[in-house]
């Protein structure tokens, strides 16, 4: 049974579907992949004050009652993809930010295209406050793409690393899918979610994903991926993570 640590299932909050029909759809499409426990991730990139976790549990809630009604045999829990902040302590006091189903991990995702200087402070300040930071789809950011030894260090000093299923499938373009496999390669990414937002073409399905990393990690270590990994997160226990390896730079003819 898979556990997906992020996913944009709850109605009318962010890009995710827009009813709770919607929800009901990906829930079920979620399910028939074998999926289990899925979290909803709002995303709090545009905060708006109704965005709190008391209200996207109760949303949950309400999503977690039309399945049991409908027979499909999913839990809901609740987190938030958080978005990198110089305050993000802050933040967590007032509510702003939350953690995965009330555990020490919170899924942080930062901007695709450039790393703000203040990106390790935020993070090692969640972890000073006994956090344990997701990371959210490392491979998909360009400067992860350009150096992924720049993850090292962060996951050195415990950060957890989440790469999405599409990037692996190919769905976000050659330079995520490839740095996607090179994190893999290296130990350097920890668990596998859908960041599904829909049924069409962000879809909250994991099982595809298995032969591909079972070929760079092997079959068992694969399925921890999106099993015992996700499923330890969501349950507050504690994650073993093998130690990272680092990637050496590849050699183009323009350093000769
Ligand atoms: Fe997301």
């Amino acid at each position: 049974m898979f556990t997906d640590i992020h996913c944009h299932i709850l109605p009318g909050v962010d890009d995710g579907p827009g009813e709770i029909e919607g929800s009901l759809a990906m829930a079920a499409q979620a399910v028939a992949d074998g999926t289990g426990q899925i979290v909803a991730t709002p995303h709090n990139m545009h905060w708006r004050p109704g965005a709190h976790r008391e209200r996207m549990s109760a949303l949950a809630a309400q999503v977690q009652q039309e399945l049991d009604q409908r027979g499909l045999a999913l839990r809901i829990v609740v987190g938030t993809e958080v978005y990198i902040a110089p305050d993000l302590p802050a933040r967590l006091d007032d509510g702003r930010a939350y953690t995965i189903n009330g555990s020490r991990y919170i899924l942080v995702e930062l901007p695709f295209t450039f790393w703000p200087d203040f990106s390790e402070d935020a993070l090692s300040a969640l972890q000073e406050r006994g956090l344990v930071p997701i990371l959210a789809h490392a491979e998909r950011y360009t400067t992860l793409q350009r150096d992924p030894d720049r993850l090292r260090p962060l996951v050195e000093h415990g950060i957890l690393v989440q790469l999405t299923a599409g990037s692996l499938l190919g769905g976000f373009g050659r330079e995520a899918q490839r740095a996607a496999q090179v994190l893999l390669e290296h130990n350097l990414a920890h668990v596998i979610a859908s960041d599904g937002h829909n049924t069409t073409y962000r879809v909250p399905v994991l099982s595809a994903t298995l032969p591909l990393a079972g070929k760079i990690v092997g079959p068992e270590a694969a399925q921890t991926l999106v099993e015992s990994v996700p499923a330890a997160i969501v349950a507050n226990q504690p994650v073993a993570i093998a130690p990272p390896r680092p990637v050496l730079k590849q050699r183009s003819w323009l350093d000769l």
